[in-house]
């Protein structure tokens, strides 16, 4: 497919998105949010680091987009869906992405923590449309990103929450049931709280397929943060990095996620960019530039903290 294709497809799902939206949105009243969808996705599994486990998993189950015949040979239907879980921030997301880039389908993005805030347990019939339309195009990644917003929690007090959100997950257990085997589609979803997710939906021939993604050791650690160093390199297409000590940075990111070291070698290089913007001259981001941004990043994460917890309320 070249790029104007692509652009036209895009377009055009979108568009048939959006209507589902529309139509929904007059049968239930004020309704927003929406699917991005992703025709060429282009996250690879060696844009991930560690998660060794993980990756081999979600690797296996491009089968079931680009093989299913294989399935049937063997005797069996292939997996209609998967449960990636675990903290936030641990590539959960990345790994669906890079699913989705292994079998050449098309990834559609369900954030259900927008969709719920106006849509409760209208979702049922919207995700209903969306798999439809997933199925219309060949072969799909469907990822309900924040599964654990199905359970309504945080848009209803616990006893109705606990009743829409039985009729929501019933009706979403019935629409996976009702996916041919033919079908070219995965169900991905994603949650950093397992306790609110749903039993009926892991049950078998729903998302029967658990796969946990970690928080990662210091090994792991030091492998995503070569990555995320080269991939930030390619980008600006120049080095920004001095070799990095890993003996002197590792022991001070015990419990951090990809999504804090992220966190970390940005704000490392923004002080680069407003020492520059200062008039300044900036040389290479150093093991010292790092361990000062890792010190500066627990201070702002445990204030983010004391906001969690209600101490500054
Ligand atoms: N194992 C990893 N390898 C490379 N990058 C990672 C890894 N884990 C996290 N990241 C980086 O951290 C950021 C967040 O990752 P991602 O969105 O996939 O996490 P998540 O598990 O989906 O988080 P959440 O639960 O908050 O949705 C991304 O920008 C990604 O580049
Ligand atoms: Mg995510």
């Amino acid at each position: 497919m070249s790029k104007l294709e692509a652009d036209d497809l895009r377009w055009a799902l979108q568009r048939r998105i959006e209507d589902v939206f529309a139509k929904l949105g007059e049968k239930f009243g004020d309704l927003t949010g929406r699917v991005e969808t992703d025709i060429r996705p282009s996250v690879s599994f060696d844009d991930i680091g560690g998660l060794v486990h993980a990756k081999a998993t979600v690797r296996g189950f491009a089968h079931a987009l680009t093989s299913p015949d294989l399935y049937q040979q063997w005797g069996i239907t292939p997996p209609k869906g998967v449960l990636l879980y675990g903290p936030p921030g641990t590539g959960k997301s990345k790994l669906a992405r890079a699913l989705a880039t292994s079998a050449a389908a098309i990834f559609y993005h369900v954030k259900l923590f927008n969709l719920t805030s106006k849509f409760a347990a209208n979702t049922g019939e919207l995700l209903q449309e969306i798999l439809r339309i997933a199925m219309s195009e060949g072969k799909a990644v469907l990822f309900l990103d924040e599964a654990e917003a199905l359970s309504l929690e945080h848009l209803l007090p616990p006893p109705q929450a606990r009743e829409a959100s039985a009729r929501l997950v019933a009706t979403l257990c019935e629409r996976l049931d009702g996916v041919p085997e033919t079908a070219r589609i995965l169900v991905i979803a994603s949650t950093s709280r397992t306790d609110a997710v749903d039993a009926a939906l892991v049950t078998p021939g729903r998302l029967d397929h658990l796969v946990e993604v970690a928080l990662p050791d210091a090994d792991e650690q030091r492998e995503i943060l070569e990555l995320l160093k080269a991939r930030m390199e390619r980008t600006a297409a120049r080095p920004l990095f001095e070799p990095v000590d890993h003996r002197k940075i590792l022991p001070m990111m015990g419990g951090m996620s990809g999504a804090d070291i992220t966190e970390i070698l940005r704000r490392a290089l923004e002080e680069k960019v407003h020492r520059v913007a200062e008039g300044g001259q900036a040389s290479l981001v150093s093991t010292q530039d790092l361990l000062e941004a890792i010190d500066r990043y627990k201070r702002v994460r445990s204030v983010v903290e004391k906001i969690r917890y209600g101490q500054y309320l």
